[in-house]
């Protein structure tokens, strides 16, 4: 969970829009009627800059920060604007790695104000530079809206102090129930009906009805580590239906997935959706025109093409925009100097995760199109209410038809030509496909020894076990077997040499029906001494993974996030020239 890279498309694109700021003004929308207090409700106002991020407005130690509000993180970091203010220094000092840059610095302790709350001795982390993370002044810090477990903080200030900002606000009103919900608007959208709130334990107004749809649970496929824990939810059965109307069939890395389903992690800090690459590719690789950026990862697509894309989530349809799936915020040129646009379900890279605990994380292109409530339930302590299992509610926000209105006005000038001959998909045969890098192949094999581990040791330990019983049995067996030779009759031989000493010794089943992993278990330790030669390659991985012994570490260390978020640094840092 702790730093579940939550930046690092948010951060690529940002970057992006540093280049071409010239081009494009890169303004923040600060809404006009804010909602907040509106009809006795309480509502945060959540800024938008340029459809890229979120924030909102928090104040600590007497200072207004804005900060990026991430469900994909738990710690909060605040970088002052100008000097500091005088707050509670810990002496503890922390580094959150994110995909892109790290925020490092000492844990503080600081009154902090947020909606309608004051929580006297909030602990965060204070970064004093921040310039590797982002040299962006819309925000001066992030929030992390994800559960406790994956908090940093809390690791290193054990017991309430450590707690997150909205544990410490859950904990304030004990009868309250433990949720938040929010609403993300849309920018350059003609039908735009709402601007973007952020609530605690209250729904916005005119959408009271998100708390009658579908629980939607976020533990049901288990993590193996508690860290890695997310906001996340199964989709429905074939659920992705694609640009033809008909249903993308992807099969999921989840190795306790139901069939037919998708893991999907819900992540504000993302700013484009991150899907597996066939899925990615089927949306995009049948458009005339569509071309594969290698560097950065993603189609471009003519900005004229309307894909259709809708997921299903607890029996509901949620329609994507079109101006969502096919991206024109960030004025991205091809190699003629033509204007394309971006397809914002990205094929997952570098957040892929190599414990197998998701498939696909939907950011801000997915979280426009639904009103989200997400319900802490027992993970937040010391609460008396609301104990249940955490759970998700979505509440779709796109109408198909409005869509497609906004669509044409936007990018056709108003004339209805998607239906012309150029915007026809081309047939599924001719479907271009994206490459699969070698390290990417890396990835995907490394995840399937890795999200499967229990079971590998497990099926180590019955075969060693099984192993070791044969070996006693074939001694005692041989001794008795010598002393009985003479009299045995000769059509016994063969059986009792294979199978036969197994069912004898009681020890279950035989070795082929023992355990549904033996077959990774012999891939294992093939795979595992490869990797590690892999691994060693790349020092990161050998610090601070496989050279840590005790598994405590590993839980400390976030493990499996850690690897591969500063994998995906560095590959920015080689894209984008990142200083470190
Ligand atoms: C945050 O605070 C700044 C400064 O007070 C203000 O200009 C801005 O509108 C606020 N943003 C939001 C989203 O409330
Ligand atoms: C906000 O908090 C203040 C003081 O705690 C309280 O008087 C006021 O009623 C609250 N406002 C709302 C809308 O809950
Ligand atoms: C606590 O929450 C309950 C339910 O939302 C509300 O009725 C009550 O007024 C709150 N108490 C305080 C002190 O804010
Ligand atoms: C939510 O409320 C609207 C009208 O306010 C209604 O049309 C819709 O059916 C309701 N949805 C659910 C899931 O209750
Ligand atoms: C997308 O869906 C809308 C609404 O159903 C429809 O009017 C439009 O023709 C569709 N566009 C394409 C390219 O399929």
């Amino acid at each position: 969970m702790r730093s579940l890279l939550p930046l690092s498309l948010f951060l690529t694109v940002l970057d992006v829009l540093h280049t071409v700021r010239a081009v494009v003004p890169f303004e923040v929308i600060t809404s006009n009627n804010p909602p907040a207090h509106r009809l006795g409700r309480r509502a945060v106002p959540i800024s938008n800059n340029g459809n890229a991020a979120y924030m909102a407005n928090i104040t600590l130690g007497g200072v207004g920060v804005s900060v990026i509000l991430d469900t994909g993180s738990s710690d909060l970091w605040v970088s002052f604007p100008g000097t500091p203010p005088t707050t509670t220094d810990t002496g503890k000092s922390i580094s959150l790695n994110y995909a892109v840059g790290s925020a490092s610095g000492t844990i503080h302790k600081a009154e902090l104000k947020f909606d309608n709350y004051t929580v006297p001795d909030q602990a965060f982390l204070q970064v004093a530079d921040s310039s590797s993370f982002s040299t962006n002044s819309a925000f001066n810090g992030l929030v992390g809206l994800g559960p406790s477990d994956g908090s940093a903080i809390l690791d290193k200030i054990k017991g309430n102090a450590g707690e997150t900002m909205l544990s410490r606000i859950f904990q304030q009103n004990k009868t309250s129930s433990n949720y938040i919900t929010f609403l993300l608007d849309r920018k350059n959208d003609p039908s735009a009906s709402f601007t973007g709130q952020f609530t605690i334990a209250e729904t916005v107004k005119g959408l009271e009805n998100i708390t009658s749809q579908t629980k939607l649970n976020v533990e049901t496929v288990h993590r193996l580590l508690d860290d890695q824990q997310h906001w996340q939810a199964i989709t429905d059965k074939d659920s992705v239906i694609g640009p033809d109307g008909t249903t993308l069939a992807i099969k999921s890395i989840v190795p306790k997935a139901p069939k037919g389903q998708l893991v999907a992690v819900f992540d504000s800090g993302f700013t484009f959706s991150q899907v597996p690459r066939e899925l990615s590719d089927a949306i995009y690789g049948r458009v005339q025109g569509a071309v594969y950026d290698a560097k950065n990862e993603w189609w471009t697509v003519p900005c004229a093409q309307e894909l259709n894309v809708t997921f299903h989530f607890g029996g509901v349809a949620f329609p994507m925009h079109p101006l969502d799936v096919v991206d024109d915020n960030f004025k991205i040129l091809d190699t003629a100097g033509n204007r394309v646009c971006i397809g914002a379900f990205q094929p997952i890279t570098s957040a892929f995760s190599l414990f197998g605990n998701f498939d696909m994380i939907m950011g801000m292109t997915f979280l426009r199109n639904a009103y989200t409530l997400m319900d802490y339930g027992e993970w937040i302590e010391r609460t008396s209410n609301d104990r249940g299992d955490p759970f998700m509610q979505l509440l779709p926000l796109t109408n198909r038809a409005t869509a497609h209105a906004d669509f044409v006005k936007v990018r056709l000038n108003g004339v209805d030509t998607t239906g012309s001959s150029q915007f026809a998909l081309l047939p599924a045969s001719q479907q271009q496909h994206s490459p699969v890098s070698a390290e990417e192949k890396k990835k995907k094999y490394e995840e399937m020894i890795l999200s499967r581990w229990p079971y590998i040791v497990t099926g180590s330990l019955v075969g060693f076990i099984l192993l070791v019983g044969f070996i006693i049995w074939r001694c005692c067996c041989r001794n008795r077997r010598a002393k009985k030779k003479a009299s045995a009759k000769g059509f016994f031989e063969p059986k009792s040499e294979t199978y036969l000493p197994l069912q004898v010794h009681g020890q279950g089943s035989p070795p082929a029906t023992s355990s549904p992993y033996q077959h990774h278990q012999q891939e294992s330790q093939q795979s595992l001494n490869s990797q590690q030669a892999a691994y060693n390659h790349n020092p990161q991985y050998s610090q601070q993974n496989f050279h840590q012994p005790p598994p405590s570490q590993y839980y400390q260390q976030g493990y499996p996030q850690q690897g591969y978020q500063q994998q995906g640094y560095q590959q920015q840092q080689q894209g984008y020239g990142y200083a470190s």
